[in-house]
């Protein structure tokens, strides 16, 4: 999608930027959210796709953590995307320039790491951009969370309220 801008030389048509943001999102977090709402300072818009890890077992289904995004994201410039196949191949269809990921501590650069390597001999077209995660979520991920969860424990500082409840409903009992 092109925009236009006027300047002092007249109409400016620039292509409007737009980078994928993948992830697992099982469920989403507060610390996910910082990262989509920073991104936006970056680029015009930001796609969530919600992508197969082939290494994860989710806890909940594909149509349930997109419906979380969504809720959470309801505004034009973030749209949430299921990923099917090779995430440089879904980026390039999707019109992405950019991959955004989040980096929380060492071990997220090491996996990173490898994967933008990947990534970019893959399409070297396509640049990752990193973000350093807000320090009041360094610590979060979504199995913590869901640990936590399952004995009971509060999560409410880490996820949206909707979040919360589906996780007490499905973990409460176990
Ligand atoms: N705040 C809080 N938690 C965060 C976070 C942040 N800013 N950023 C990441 N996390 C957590 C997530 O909750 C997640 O926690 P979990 O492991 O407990 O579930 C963990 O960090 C990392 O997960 P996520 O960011 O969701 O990424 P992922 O590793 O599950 O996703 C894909 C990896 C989906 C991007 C990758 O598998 C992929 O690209 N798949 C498509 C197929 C493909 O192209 N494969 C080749 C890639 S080279």
């Amino acid at each position: 999608m092109t925009q236009c801008a006027i300047t002092s030389k007249g109409p400016e048509f620039t292509m409007e930027r737009t980078a994928l943001y993948p992830g697992s999102f099982d469920p989403m977090t507060h610390g996910h959210a910082d990262i989509i709402e920073r991104g936006l300072r970056l680029f015009d818009r930001i796609i969530v796709g919600v992508a197969v890890n082939i290494s994860k077992k989710p806890l909940f289904s594909l149509e349930e953590r997109v419906g979380f995004l969504e809720a959470r994201f309801p505004q034009a410039e973030v749209e949430i995307a299921h990923l099917d196949g090779l995430l440089v191949d879904e980026a390039k269809r999707l019109g992405c320039v950019a991959i955004l990921r989040g980096i929380r501590n060492g071990s997220d650069f090491d996996y990173e790491f490898r994967m933008t390597c990947m990534n970019g001999h893959l399409a070297p077209e396509l640049e990752t951009v990193f973000l350093m995660a807000d320090p009041e979520h360094l610590f979060v991920s979504s199995s913590l969370i869901k640990e936590v969860a399952r004995f009971g424990g509060e999560i409410t500082d880490f996820v949206p309220e909707d979040v919360a409840q589906a996780l007490g409903e499905r973990l409460g009992d176990q």
